[in-house]
């Protein structure tokens, strides 16, 4: 029967900063007991060298107090996050594998939704899509739409219909030159998802694990708004290089994006940076820049991330239409103002990816 109540006391102890229990994190490797000695294994992955500690602490606290344990042996194997996502299938944080075919799988996060983050995903692609192109890389850049509540990338890339299976794998669909896997696609239009954590995880999972992407560069993920510990198992679960932060201008929108910003931390992902999205409006009359949302939101979150600020992306009639229609801005009109924007930032995160 103790072993029953040793498992039940390891879901009390909660991943350090987090609400969820480290049971339901996925850490337990082993559980023994034998002669009133309880042996537990778990392997974590993180860079913070409090972190194991701390929770060996707390198990033995916490498992101390079962009824017939006389002592609690942990053992923490810790692994380094990048290593990991280099190295063989399956991190035991959380089943983290490499996507295949994939070099730099980079997310585009906000705090809050709202912000413009897959209309900054979607021109973000394109743009990275086009330098790439111009060196000869061609079909290298793809999105995957992990927004399963909203997802809006396939409508404004211009897909739509259901992507093909070989051999067990999806095949992305493909615009512009960006390959493209949406939720969206496998969701209809009107079925509601409503789908807990555990089953958000399975689907993210199987979705990074089983397209075919081909060979790319880069894979820009656009991830859910929030911070909840439901992304938390999201961002472990895909081996990402980098996270993007977009905000909006507004200084009160700043506390909001950090604790997006942290989320990364924890499982140490690098920031690329802030980019911020409405930052002005241009009067077509005057040219006069508007700050219709406030200012120094994105730069200022930067500041405080202490991660570059990659731009600031204007407001304008022409980017929701593009969205609309399904023909981003950097594709229908690149020589643009707000084109431009998106390209500066492509290539300043092309050069930190190296
Ligand atoms: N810079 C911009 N200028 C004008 N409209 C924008 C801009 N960025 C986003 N939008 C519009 O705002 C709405 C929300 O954008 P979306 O990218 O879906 O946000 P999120 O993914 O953060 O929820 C969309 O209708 C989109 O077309
Ligand atoms: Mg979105």
């Amino acid at each position: 029967m103790s072993i029953e109540a040793i498992q039940q006391a390891l879901k009390q102890v909660k991943y350090p900063g987090f609400s969820r229990d480290i049971v339901s994190f996925g850490l337990i490797r082993g559980l023994d007991f034998k002669d009133g000695k309880a042996s537990i294994q778990l392997a974590i992955t993180t860079s913070d060298p409090k972190v194991p500690s701390q929770i060996k602490g707390d198990i033995e606290q916490t498992v101390g107090g079962v009824g017939g344990v006389a002592e609690v042996d942990v053992e923490v194997a810790v692994s380094q996050p990048k290593a990991q996502a280099a190295g063989p299938a399956g991190s035991p944080m959380s089943g983290q594998t490499p996507i295949k075919g994939v070099k730099r799988a980079i997310a585009v996060a906000s705090g809050k939704g709202g912000v413009g983050k897959s209309t900054f995903a979607v021109n973000l692609a394109c743009a990275l899509g086009q330098r790439l192109g111009r060196k000869g890389l061609n079909n290298a850049v793809g999105i995957m739409d992990c927004d399963i509540y909203g997802p809006s990338v396939p409508l404004m890339i211009g897909l739509r219909g259901q992507p093909e299976i070989e051999d067990n794998n999806i095949i992305p669909l493909e615009n512009f030159g960006i390959k493209v896997m949406s939720m969206g696609f496998l969701v209809g239009d009107d079925s509601p998802v409503v789908w807990r954590g555990p089953m958000i995880m399975k689907t993210i999972q199987q979705f990074a694990q089983n397209v075919n992407w081909g060979d790319l560069e880069i894979l820009v993920v656009d991830l859910p708004p929030g911070t909840g510990d439901a992304h938390l198992s999201l961002v472990q679960t895909i081996p990402l290089d980098g996270a993007v932060i977009v905000t909006t201008p507004q200084p009160a929108s700043v506390n909001v994006t950090r604790k997006g910003a942290r989320m990364f931390d924890k499982v140490n992902v690098p920031l690329l940076g802030v980019a911020e999205n409405m930052s002005y409006y241009r009067d077509p009359a005057t040219g006069d820049h508007v700050a219709l949302f406030g200012e120094g939101g994105g730069r200022q979150a930067a500041e405080d991330l202490e991660t570059a600020f990659l731009g600031q992306v204007p407001l304008n009639p022409a980017i929701r239409q593009g969205g609309d229609s399904g023909i981003p801005v950097v594709i229908s009109d690149p020589d643009g103002v707000e084109a431009r924007v998106f390209f500066e930032i492509a290539d300043k995160i092309l050069e930190s990816l190296g």
